[in-house]
Parts: structure tokens; sequence; C-alpha cells
């Protein structure tokens, strides 16, 4: 039997919310296109994003003394930045993943997220006289265990773990502890089918995630230039930009939607994991004396944005991160996380990161990057590896008459990711009953109304008798007041119905031979199959009102 993601990617397909891209060239792996309806989905993600976090600037903080609104403005960057922004950033030199190539059947995989953890795990693997014991390994393997990226950390772990199994071989009772042999075997089998065969892997190998590209003609190293892998730097560069040209007093928020790109090892689990991909991110600038106060307001905010929206709070975790987790200039980072079904029953995949950055990036964009930023030992003056931009992104308090340079609160989401997990949670099947009666299984996307890609579908009940012609009419009107709508006259009513239940359409407008006698349509509602009869002139109004709440 398909398992229920296999479903929901078939769904996806065969209703138009996602394609492989390139399909009939047998595809590209990780490029996703979205057909009409995922275009619809996925642009409600981000209406709803924007409404919320930049329209709603007057929302009045929850901090104790902040009686002013604050200000949420928008910006769009390009993808293509100055070379010196990624070197500064620190992308240049540490944005890695590694790799490993399984010599036998020359495939690659992504052996883990983060640079840095590896090394800092290894260390623990020796104690302090430089032996490794089995408490050690435990050590070290439980540092793996908590990568931000749960399955990638478990098939790394898995397959250290075979290159290790030899080594420890009486020694090893603690992995029963922290997972099942048995679970080991399973995800590096999922994942990673030849994990099984130890020995055959090589030593992981850096790899620099940034897409790298030429400008003009000429085509020299020195017009090397990346496609973005994050939003945020757009943010921090045009920081002086935003504040002199629009009046905004700290604390304010820049807000970006747009496309990001990865060279990911290896794409998976449908959009989750995708080299191209759009984010959603806020750079929230503030005083320091109160970042930790709007750190763990926009943790709480940004959770409820995704329950507001329909997540089960049962499928939803705020996790803070360990502070060994945390790169060395942040004061603290969590993830809000969701039970995506290709995942492991207890385990979460990452929706977005809320991270503290301390004043770093527009330190760093000021000062540029010293060689200790970088974990590289420091030369002989301390002068900087990669040279800032030497403008001053201080900002001047008029009321205090002080000059700082602001901390950074940051809200960093994946408009892909966001959506896949809201497709997820829509799907649904249970049971209703056919046209004649009989309870059948049904499966229906139970999306919430802001983000149901069609929000009304009208149906004639037979081709004549003037039905097709009063619902052409709630149709019209309908898409004149700006809501999505649909106009279906094919086939029997049940077949129509459940067509709309599989793509997520809240309500059935159904025109039927009462209409002409006493001018009343029915609705009929998606998640409670509750049938009403409205006045036909009501209906624009009945739907505004329900998609309003
Ligand atoms: N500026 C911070 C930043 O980019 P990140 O955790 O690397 O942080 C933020 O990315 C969000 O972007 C993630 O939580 C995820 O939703 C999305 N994202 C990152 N890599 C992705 C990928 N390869 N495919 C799809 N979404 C991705």
């Amino acid at each position: 039997e398909e398992n229920t993601m296999d479903q929901i990617v078939g769904l996806c397909k065969r209703r138009g919310f996602l394609f492989q891209s390139s399909e009939i060239y047998g595809g590209v792996n990780g490029f996703w296109d979205y057909g009409p309806l995922g275009t619809e989905l996925k642009r409600n993600v981000r209406d709803a994003w924007w409404k919320d976090m930049v329209g709603a600037h007057d929302e009045f903080s929850t901090l104790p003394n902040a009686t002013k609104p604050f200000s949420m403005v928008g910006l769009e960057s390009s993808i293509i930045m100055h070379p010196q922004v990624w070197k500064v950033s620190g992308h240049y030199d540490l944005f890695h993943d590694h790799m490993v190539d399984c010599t036998e059947t020359n495939k690659r995989y992504r052996f883990d997220h983060v640079q840095g953890r590896w090394a800092e795990a290894e260390k623990k693997t020796k104690s302090d006289d430089g032996t490794e014991t089995s408490s050690t390994v435990k050590a070290f393997i439980t540092t793996i265990a908590q990568a931000d990226e749960t399955q990638d950390a478990l098939v790394a772990q898995a397959l250290k773990f075979f290159g290790l199994k030899g080594k420890y071989k009486d020694k090893i009772n603690w992995t029963s502890e922290l997972l099942s042999l048995e679970k080991i075997d399973q995800l590096s089998e999922a994942v990673a089918p030849d994990a099984s065969k130890a020995g055959t892997f090589t030593e992981p190998r850096e790899f620099n995630l940034m897409f790298k590209t030429t400008l003009g003609a000429l085509g020299g190293e020195d017009d090397a230039a990346f496609l973005r892998p994050e939003t945020a730097q757009g943010m921090f560069v045009n920081f002086k930009n935003v504040v002199d040209s629009s009046r905004v007093k700290i604390p304010f928020g820049i807000c970006q939607i747009g496309k990001s790109f990865r060279n990911e090892i290896t794409p998976r689990n449908f959009t989750f994991r995708s080299r191209e991909f759009e984010q959603m991110e806020i750079e929230f600038f503030c005083y320091p004396g109160e970042s930790s106060e709007w750190y763990t307001y926009w943790r709480n905010r940004r959770y409820n944005w995704y329950t507001s929206l329909g997540i089960s709070p049962d499928n939803l975790i705020l996790r803070e991160h360990h502070k060994e987790e945390l790169a060395h200039y942040s004061v603290g980072t969590a993830d809000i996380e969701y039970a995506f079904p290709f995942l492991p029953q207890g385990e979460y995949g990452e929706l977005e990161g809320v991270a503290h950055r301390g004043d770093f990036d527009l330190r760093s964009h000021m000062e540029g990057k010293l060689d200790k930023d970088l974990n590289v030992q420091l030369n002989e003056h301390d002068q900087p590896k990669y040279r800032g931009s030497g403008k001053d992104l201080s900002y001047f308090d008029d009321q205090s008459r002080e000059r700082f340079i602001p901390h950074v609160i940051e809200p960093s989401a994946g408009a892909d990711r966001a959506t896949l997990a809201f497709l997820c949670e829509a799907y649904t099947v249970d049971e209703a009953p056919d046209d004649k009666g009989k309870m059948q299984s049904r499966t229906l996307l139970k999306f919430h109304p802001r983000l149901a890609p069609i929000k009304a579908a009208v149906f004639p009940l037979i081709k004549k008798e003037g039905m097709p012609e009063a619902a052409a009419g709630i149709y019209r009107e309908l898409r004149e007041a700006g809501i999505n709508s649909t106009f279906d006259q094919q086939g029997a009513i049940g077949r129509r119905y459940r067509r709309q239940d599989e793509i997520g359409t809240p309500y059935c407008i159904t025109v039927d031979g009462q209409t002409a006698e006493d001018q009343t349509v029915t609705i009929r509602d998606r998640d409670s199959l509750e049938q009403v009869r409205v006045p036909l002139n009501k209906v624009t109004e009945e739907i505004q009102g329900r998609l309003k709440g």
C-alpha cells in the first residue's frame, strides 16, 4: 500500500499542484514547477505572510514598555550581489556541506549539514588524554544526532557507524540507548541504500553550496559571481539605504520574499530540500538591550502564524538550539519544525529558523571579516581577511542622542517548505455519502480558507431550466468580488463535489430545481458537509463572510 507521502505526491501531480521540472526531458533533480493550483496555493502562502508580517505593522508589541507600533517595510534585492558580500557574510568560506562518494555505486551523498559541527563532534570522540572510549564515541554520535537536519544526521550517523562498528564492536552497547540497530539499518537503507556496505565510502569532502556564475563576456575568475543562497544579505547591505530613505525608527523590520539557490548534494523529500527555493525572511533591527525580548516575541509570533493557518500544534514544535549547535556569534536560535509524513514518527523537519544574530552582520559589512570570525588562525596584525564596505552602518537614536549598531532578530522561513507543510497537514481521507447515500472513502485537502487555491465552486445541478445561466451569474459575481472561483457543469453532482474536495475548495454552491421557485441556492461546506440554503443575491456576501472567518 502507498504511504501517505506517496499519495500526497500523486495528488499533487494529478491535480496540478506540483510537477518535476523539465519533466518531458526526464526531469532535473532538485527543481520543481508549480502547476495551476500549486501556483495559487503558494501565492496564498506568500500573500498571507506578507499581509500578516508587513501589513500588520501597526500591531502593538507584547513588550511591557512598548507603546508604539513598529514599522515593517519591504525590500526586493537582486539575486546576484557583489561577490564581496558572500566573503564578508562567511558563505564563501563556511557555507559548505560534506559529501561522500560511494566507490561501488559512484553515488554521492550529503554527509552533514553544517561545517564545523563534524570536526567539533570528532573532537568529542577523544578523551582528555587523546584516547577514544565508548563514552566519547557516544558523545560524538549524540552531537551528530542533534544536527538540525534530523534525517541527514541519522544517515551520517549510520554511515559513520558502519565505519566504526568493527572497531568498537566489543564496547558498543550505547547504540541501543540512542537508536536501535534496526532503525539505523532501516534509515540508511531508505535514504542511502549503499550505506550498509561498510568501507566503501570515501572520506567526507567539502563542497560549497553556492551556485557560481560569470559576469560579462570575459569570464575570468575575477568575474565570478554567485546566486544568493539566502535573501538576508540583501537586507543587511541595504540597511542604511532603508533608514535614510524611509524614516523608519528602531525597532523596525525589513522583509523580503525571493528565490534563493543552494547546490544541495542530495535534494530530496519532494520540495523539502530543493536547489532553487523561495525564502520569506525578516531582519528585525532593535536596541541591543531589548533584543532578548524581541527574540522571544518573534519565536512566538512566527510559531503562531503557522497554527493560525491550520497547522495543528500537535504537529509543530519550537525547538531551541543547544548551546553547542549555535554559531559563535549567535545568542540564541530556535527552529520551528513540522512532523512531515516522510519523516519517521516523532521526528520533525525545519520550516523556519528564528535567530538572534546580535550585531554580527551589520558589523561584518562595516569592518570586514577577521580571520578569527572564519575560524582560522589570526594573522599577525589581525587584519581583516576580507575588507568590509567601510560604510558606517550604525544607527543614531535621536531620543537618547546615542549611536550604536542595532541587534538583529532574523525569522527566516521557506515558502516552499511552508507550502509543503500546509499540503501535508490538509491531506485527509474520510468517509462521505455518495449520490445514493452510500458511504464512500473521500480524499480532501482541508486547507485554511485563506490558503485554498479556489475558494468557491459553482454548479448548475442540470444543464437546463435556466440553471447554467443562474450559476454563471453567481460565478461572475464572485470573480468580480475578487474571490477565486470555478464553474463546473460536467458529471454527477457527487463527482463534482469530490473533485473540489480533492483540491481543497472550501465551498460549493449549487443551483437546483428549487432556485427558480424561491431564488435560493445551496452552499456546501467541505469539512462538515453541511448544506444550507442562501438567497441567490446574498451568495457573494455569505462567502465573503465565511472567508473572513
Ligand atoms: N538567512 C538564514 C537562512 O537562510 P536557513 O536555515 O539556511 O537560514 C532558512 O534557511 C529557511 O529556508 C529554512 O528554514 C527552510 O525553510 C528554507 N530552506 C533552506 N534551504 C532549503 C532548501 N534546500 N530547499 C527548500 N527550502 C530551504
